[in-house]
């Protein structure tokens, strides 16, 4: 029995400690620039994922085997109803092909849907595995990037989407709600988008796995609620649930044509789902996880403020991106005349680890870190106050 917790501030700003668990965030980080270092950067949170989870997880572990595994109706149903229940989305069993993480998903929808050497259009700044997937499968990188308004806030820009339509792009890829910019795309923004790429044929998929963390008033809309065909969007339970470790993830398709292409091409990569752990925990989360998620937000919405606060006060000359969604905030430090490079050593030496900017576009990241809020909020009050240290000036310079 799972006893009785309350998901309140306290419960968030205990966290937990993670060193020494072969940890990404944690351990890596201090094996690269000391043990001392406060690590602020990989999507991951320091938070104890839901009690029902680890419940789930002990269960299984019991039982003493652990061999070939097979999804079941169960799980399918999970998910189903945690996106009817928080988004307002329904999706059919046959809409769903799991798979082990939303990185795979983007590699094998480029594969189905476009021909070696066809563009894709991304919009920089945006997580790197976009581009990566795009030059890793052969294919050619097509950019329109965002455009950036005075405040750090982030817009399509539809022009420029257009001319890489017009120059021929075969496929968009989408990050909804948007890394690093937190942009939660309104159903007008996205309606636009979709009206542009139906008039040129070109599908659409999107990567929807931050697509819990969205504050209000902003709230998320899925691809799917707008559009069927040609399109598809990828989810996971990973990130809202803190379960990266587990290798989970889905492709969520209501096109009987592109769902065959992206599962011919899982085939022929020899690509599978079925991790015995990963299904307990992911169904676990989705069906007994809400109340959790709910005080996670409560927090996050809070640290989000926070932030905003924190900088203002000791980085007064950055500019934070408004944050619609996401952990992950965007700071804009290049009235400091650092590159990012300089950045990341400079963080380096003050004790702190965000994510560089140029990972997210060679230009659009140049003199930005990317800083995780997924943490208690004692962790960002330091990293912030070394992130000052890091920008003073010293006889070095
Ligand atoms: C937009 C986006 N997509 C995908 C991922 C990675 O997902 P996965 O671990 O399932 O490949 C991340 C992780 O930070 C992300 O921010």
């Amino acid at each position: 029995m799972i006893p009785m917790m309350t998901f309140n501030e306290e419960y968030f700003d205990e966290g937990l400690y993670r060193v020494g668990t072969r940890c990404e965030k944690w351990d890596a980080c201090r094996a690269e620039h000391g043990e001392n270092t406060l690590p602020l950067w990989v999507a991951d949170m320091d938070f104890p994922s839901p009690p029902a989870v680890q419940e789930a997880l002990l269960r299984r572990a019991a039982h003493p085997t652990y061999g070939y595994t097979e999804t079941a109706e169960d799980d399918d149903q999970a998910l189903i109803d945690f996106w009817q229940r928080r988004h307002g989305l329904t999706v059919a069993r046959e809409d769903i092909t799991m798979m082990p993480c939303v990185v795979t998903g983007l590699r094998l929808a480029i594969l189905a849907l476009t021909q070696p050497g066809d563009g894709v259009i991304i919009q920089s700044p945006v997580y790197g595995p976009f581009r990566m997937s795009v030059e890793g499968t052969g294919r050619k990188v097509m950019d329109a990037p965002l455009i950036r308004r005075e405040d750090g806030r982030y817009d399509m820009d539809l022009d420029a989407v257009e001319r890489q339509l017009q120059a021929g792009a075969k496929l968009m890829l989408l990050c909804s709600p948007h890394n690093p910019v937190s942009r939660v795309w309104s159903r007008e923004e996205l309606q636009a988008l979709i009206d542009l790429l139906d008039r040129y044929g070109v599908p659409l998929a999107s990567d929807e796995i931050h697509a819990d963390f969205v504050y209000a008033p902003k709230a998320f809309v899925p691809l799917l609620a707008l559009k069927q065909e040609n399109v598809l969007s990828l989810c996971a339970a990973s990130k809202t649930f803190n379960l990266a470790g587990l290798q989970q993830a889905s492709c969520l398709c209501k096109d009987a044509g592109v769902r065959d292409a992206f599962r011919r091409e899982m085939d022929k990569a020899g690509v599978r789902s079925g991790n015995i752990f990963a299904l307990e925990a992911t169904r676990a989360a989705y069906e007994q996880g809400d109340a959790w998620l709910d005080g996670l937000l409560r927090y996050l919405d809070g640290s989000r403020a926070i932030l905003a606060e924190l900088v203002r006060q000791h980085l007064p000359k950055a500019v934070l991106t408004p944050m619609e969604g996401t952990y992950l905030g965007w700071l804009d430090l290049r009235a400091y005349g650092y590159t990012t490079r300089e950045l990341m050593e400079r963080t380096a030496r003050a004790g702190v680890c965000f994510t560089g900017g140029t990972f997210f576009g060679q230009e659009t990241g140049e003199g930005f870190l990317r800083i995780n809020i997924g943490c208690p909020r004692r962790y960002l009050e330091e990293g912030v106050l070394r992130l000052r240290v890091a920008l003073e000036k010293g006889d070095e310079d």
